[in-house]
């Protein structure tokens, strides 16, 4: 019996592969058997994630340089790209929006042009729940009013048009995820979130639990909910990755541009999550109780249906305990010296 060749899989361009999410869809494209090439400029990411961790090949350069980009696509011939290179503070996007608008749509504009020349024709988009702005309907499905209320969902949406343009007049396939809010660790404790500043609730919490924080600030207790604290989606970053490999095996199997939520669809409100972590951390963690901020709806819960049924994607770690349990592990790893640092908020 001759025996069976493994077919040698391609070559694909993580933009922002260094940051959080990108790092682990990095590690599920490997574990998919995919190459894969990191682009970052490592204004916010880990070098040492990429290159020693993973060990994979980490160009540090921007994604805005359109040489670099020419020489990249030339040279690696990549059959796609994940393209997950963006700012990503709500708060600076409103206060800086030019730094967020040159960023995340005009660099993205020549990542696009530079696909185009070079003939690459298949993208895979981190876009954001953020597109969505105040919801009219829980849980929110795709074809909910997109109509963000600050810069950062702004930018997003208008590389979602972007890309939609770029289909009709170039022929440009992609899937554009539009995340609610990621969490969690590998699994395996290889990687895991460690963004700097950090604005997420999940480390923020551990980050108390730690020690590395005296309080965590609740910004507002009485909001229409059940427990008065506002209700999120948190999505284990590892199913995230799956999906976008999922993605772009769609793509890459001459699937049409779409878009897709990925959301857990359980929310979870600041209380739950605080607790949750109380009793898997066992420490105190502090609470600040804080008016509401401005714009934050009382429950943001996204229907991934969609991405189940077309995709086939199976969340593998959708209950909080685990994605909280995921991050402890990883922030202990990673953080966990009891000594100084003491950060307040
Ligand atoms: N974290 C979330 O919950 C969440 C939710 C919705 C959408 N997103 C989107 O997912 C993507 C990844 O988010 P993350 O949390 O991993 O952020 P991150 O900051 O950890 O990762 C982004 C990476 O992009 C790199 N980068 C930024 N601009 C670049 C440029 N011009 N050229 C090259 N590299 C550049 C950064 O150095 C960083 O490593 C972003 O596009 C973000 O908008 C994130």
């Amino acid at each position: 019996m001759s025996e069976m060749k493994p077919t040698p899989k391609s070559t694909i361009l993580v933009t922002g592969g260094a940051g959080y999410i990108g790092s682990h869809a990095v590690l599920a494209l490997q574990d998919a058997g995919y190459d894969v090439l990191v682009l970052d400029n490592l204004v916010y990411g880990h070098r040492e994630l990429i290159e020693q961790t993973l060990q994979v090949q980490l160009i540090v350069g921007d994604m805005g340089d359109r040489a670099l980009l020419d020489q990249l696509f030339a040279r690696y011939k990549p059959a796609a790209v994940m393209h997950f290179a963006a700012y990503a503070y709500v708060g600076e996007s409103v206060t800086n929006p030019a730094k967020y608008y040159r960023n995340n749509l005009v660099n993205t504009l020549t990542l696009l042009e530079a696909m185009v020349a070079a003939n690459i024709n298949k993208l895979v988009f981190s876009s954001t729940c953020a597109t969505y702005g105040i919801p009219k309907t829980i849980p929110l499905p795709e074809d909910h009013p997109q109509n963000p209320i600050n810069p950062y969902g702004a930018t997003k949406l208008m590389v979602e048009r972007l890309l939609a343009d770029f289909d009709t007049a170039y022929g440009l396939k992609s899937v554009c995820f539009r995340y609610f809010n990621a969490a969690g660790a590998d699994p395996l404790g290889r990687l895991g979130e460690d963004h700097n500043p950090e604005t997420h609730l999940i480390p923020l919490v551990l980050q108390t639990a730690l020690g590395k924080r005296d309080a965590i600030s609740v910004f507002g207790t009485d909001y229409p909910t059940p427990d008065g604290t506002c209700i999120r989606d948190y999505i284990h970053v590892a199913d995230l990755a799956v999906a976008h490999v999922l993605g772009l095996d769609y793509l890459l199997n001459g699937g049409d541009s779409t878009a897709f939520n990925l959301g857990n669809g359980n929310g979870f409100s600041v209380k739950q999550v605080i607790e949750a972590a109380r009793h898997i951390t066992g420490q105190p963690i502090s609470v600040i109780e804080c008016e509401r901020r401005p714009g934050d709806p009382p429950a943001l819960v996204g229907s991934s249906e969609r991405a189940r049924t077309v995709l086939g994607w199976q969340p593998q770690y959708d209950d909080l305990h685990t994605i909280i349990r995921h991050a402890w592990s990883w922030h202990q790893q990673r953080h966990g010296s009891t000594q100084g640092n003491i950060v307040r908020g």
